[in-house]
């Protein structure tokens, strides 16, 4: 059957007028992430023509040498646009040099902002996303305000609000010392922390999945769910962010981030409103009752690996410590496998697994739900000796997104016979390229003043709380040590062997659709 979906597509609100100013205006992630995705909301009419982008970066750039940057970025990510949009876009987008401690560099952007305001019509309100190396967030956030272009509690119109990227610290102490400094500055309504996970519709679904349907939230917790996997991999390497990952390492990159934020999706309880706050609050719950790491020394603990030369898609990859950038003698982990608990009621007792890795055999991000086995059938003699499989749910994050339930059924013929099936829905027959962007939903969330999708202080805190023990172990050991407990694995495989083993040894495997 061809099920076409035919009620309405979820409309955009639209941001009203505003100006926003991009530090790190020449970075990767502006290139990459922030100029396409506002060009995409300014082509769909989700931001107005009462709008402008001021770039700010070191380099030195004209308003016009910076147009070309943002045509060619967007032309990278998009394509070729003949749409005289673009043409509008680019007139709207104006830029300032200068040192990010710099004084200076604050009084000229304030000036040139003061114009466009005008000229635009924004009516003063302003966004500041700063996108540059973390160690400059709080120098910026500090000169915004010494200039008065930021002012704390302008939360609503005329706003006043800075987006803060990832990382936002590189451990506990950092991020509580780094909100303590932003909040020195602004409102927490202010700050917008992002984390770009939770722009994405197929994570966003998970609590459309959970919550606006009877069915499921009633075997979601530890009578029925025998374990949850959640698998973030990636097939590119470090390439040329070797300089800023072999400081960090994955467990910085997307355990304490991305990671945990899925993981508290898929555990956290009903808020009794779909309200910013009251989710953020049951996350937060969610991730302080996460079991704290033991015994983090053990491989039987948390699995890092690192990998070595491979092919990946039929392309040579190079070893991690080859990469430029990276030292040679790097123990840096590209690759983390562990198991968390959550001490609640509905969770006590079921192993959620976590594995993310670079260099891998492909890009996958999925959430597996396994169920328990049936404990009785009439179907098979001896369930012990004939164990049916389990029901799995399968979250498609990304590249496939939709939803994946695996049940059996009967095999067609004159025998009863099972065979398990796949019930499968995917986004894209549905809704073909309906899809959003994250960046572009979390740009428009912040423009409407939303926080749902971004990280709280408190969450951000807490997540930092859980990871720190693992990081600082890690720093501790020796460099022996560090070599003896770093598993290496060949680019383009699914990993260090001692991941399977970490699993296989609870009586699971690792489960990829
Ligand atoms: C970023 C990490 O936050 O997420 C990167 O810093 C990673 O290392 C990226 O590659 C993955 O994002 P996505 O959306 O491509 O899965």
């Amino acid at each position: 059957m061809d099920i076409k979906y035919s009620g309405p597509v979820c409309e955009f609100e639209v941001a009203g007028p505003c100006g926003i100013v991009i530090f790190g205006a020449s970075g990767d992630l502006t290139g990459r992430k922030l100029l396409p995705a506002l060009f995409e909301l300014y082509k769909r009419g989700r931001i107005p023509s009462s709008f402008f982008i001021t770039g700010v970066a070191r380099s030195s750039l004209t308003d016009d040498s910076f147009r070309t940057v943002v045509a060619s970025a967007i032309e990278k990510v998009a394509g070729k646009s003949s749409d005289q949009k673009i043409e509008e876009f680019l007139s709207r987008c104006f830029y300032v040099s200068g040192q990010y401690d710099d004084p200076e560099t604050y009084q000229n952007l304030k000036e040139v902002n003061n114009n466009l305001t005008k000229k635009f019509k924004t009516e003063d309100n302003i966004i500041f996303n700063i996108a540059t190396p973390p160690s400059l967030y709080g120098i910026i956030v500090k000169n915004l305000s010494l200039a008065k272009l930021v002012n704390k509690g302008q939360n609503e119109a005329p706003f006043q609000r800075v987006i803060v990227e990832k990382p936002f610290g590189r451990d506990y102490d950092s991020a509580v010392a780094l909100n303590k400094e932003l909040l020195s500055y602004l409102d927490d309504e202010q700050t917008y922390r992002i984390d770009h996970y939770l722009g994405k519709d197929t994570v966003q679904n998970i609590l459309a999945f959970r919550f606006a349907n009877l069915i499921f939230e009633n075997v979601w917790n530890r009578n029925f769910i025998d374990h949850v996997q959640i698998t973030v991999s990636e097939e590119l390497g470090v390439g040329h962010r070797a300089g800023y990952f072999d400081n960090s390492g994955l467990v910085r990159d997307m355990l304490q981030n991305h990671m945990l934020q899925l993981l508290s999706l898929i555990a956290m309880e009903p808020p009794s409103k779909f309200d910013a706050e009251l989710i953020r609050d049951e996350k937060v719950k969610v991730m302080k009752a996460i079991r704290p790491f033991k015994d983090i020394s053990s491989p039987s603990t948390i699995i890092r690996g690192q990998y070595k030369e491979g092919t990946i898609n039929g392309v040579k990859e190079k070893a991690y410590r080859d990469e430029d950038g990276v030292s040679p003698n790097s123990s840096t982990e590209t690759f983390v496998a562990t198991r968390l608990f959550i001490d609640n009621v509905r969770w006590e007792g079921v192993p959620f697994y976590m594995r993310a890795g670079k260099a891998l055999k492909e890009k996958k991000t999925q959430i597996t739900i396994v169920f328990k086995e049936v404990p009785h059938s009439m179907f098979v003699k001896d369930i012990k000796e004939n164990p049916l499989e389990p029901n799995v749910l399968i979250f498609g994050i990304q590249p496939e997104q939709g939803v994946f339930l695996k049940y059996q059924a009967k095999a067609p013929g004159s025998k009863m016979c099972l065979y398990p099936l796949d019930m499968d829905f995917n986004y894209a027959d549905v809704y073909g390229s309906e899809l959003s962007d994250d960046y572009e939903t979390l740009l428009l969330d912040c423009m409407i003043g939303d926080q749902t999708l971004f990280w709280s202080k408190k969450g951000v805190e807490v997540s930092w709380n859980l990871i720190t023990p693992v990081l600082k172990e890690w720093d501790k050991s020796s460099f022996e040590d560090k070599k003896i407990k770093l598993f290496f694995y060949e680019a383009g495989t699914w990993g260090p062997k001692e991941s399977e083993e970490f699993i296989k040894k609870d009586g699971r495997k690792w489960i990829v659709k």
